[in-house]
């Protein structure tokens, strides 16, 4: 079975946040993208609200009706902003607030005991969990001790690879995170993977078994300004079945 999609509508709102004003609307995307026939939406919630507004979580907690993956760093604001939203999963992200994008996974070995309670406070509120993690065994194990449910590889350094046009790093992290799917899927964790995949890239890691779902935002909504948010959407739900 080919990898579901999880469309992240961040970018749009970054279009927004450029003037402030309400227009382009991430939740108008979103539905836009289940309409073209996407398996979940996904948005990260950023401390420094920088794209994507509370409001814009709330609204999407109302309208998405596949699922909403809402990204977070691990903040006690950020805990109780989603405990009371209670989207369908929460991913844990690393957050820096100089980065441009997203840089690296969440460290979870270095916050074993801390991220094990916050994963708990959620679970306890039925919100499945999620860690967004290099694909690296030590941190898969920690992943499973923590309790989390889901682990999404992060395909950064793949994608940079792709960039690069270095066949042996990208055949590199292709194998890596292949191993650390299959790891994963011992623990009992499910797998996810996105960050820097596009049209061109996306293939080798939909293709890995075991992966479930495949993230991806800015090269859909870079294609969306083009050619509409639902051709864009549809094109990579065909490029993820190639
Ligand atoms: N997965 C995670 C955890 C992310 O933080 C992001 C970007 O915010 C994505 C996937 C999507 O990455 P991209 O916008 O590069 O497709």
């Amino acid at each position: 079975m080919s990898a579901k999609l999880g469309v992240n509508v961040d970018h749009i709102a970054t279009i927004r946040e450029a003037r402030k004003i309400r227009e382009p609307d991430p939740v108008t995307a979103a539905l836009i993208a289940e309409l073209a026939g996407c398996h979940g939406i996904t948005a990260h919630l950023r401390e420094d609200k920088r794209h994507i507004q509370d409001r814009d979580i709330r609204l999407l907690r109302g309208t998405v009706t596949t699922k909403l993956n809402l990204k977070i760093a691990p903040t006690a604001e950020m805990l109780q902003f989603a405990t009371n939203v209670q989207p369908d999963l929460v991913t844990l992200v690393s957050e820096n607030r100089q980065e441009i994008t997203t840089e690296g996974g969440l460290n979870v070995t270095a916050k074993i005991d801390e991220l094990a309670k916050f994963v708990m406070t959620l679970k306890s509120n039925d919100i499945a969990v999620c860690v967004f993690i290099e694909p690296e065994t030590e941190q898969v194990k920690a992943a499973k001790k923590i309790g989390a449910d889901f682990v999404e590889f992060n395909t950064g350094k793949y994608a940079a690879a792709c960039d690069l046009g270095s066949i042996q790093e990208v055949d590199r992290e292709v194998s890596a995170i292949e191993d650390m799917t299959v790891l994963a899927r011992k623990y009992g964790l499910r797998v996810l993977a996105g960050h820097g995949l596009n049209y061109r890239n996306v293939g080798a890691i939909a293709a890995i078994e075991g992966i479930e779902e495949i993230n991806v935002g800015h090269s859909i909504v870079s294609r969306a300004v083009f050619v509409g948010m639902e051709k864009a959407v549809k094109e990579m739900l065909e490029a993820i079945r190639r």
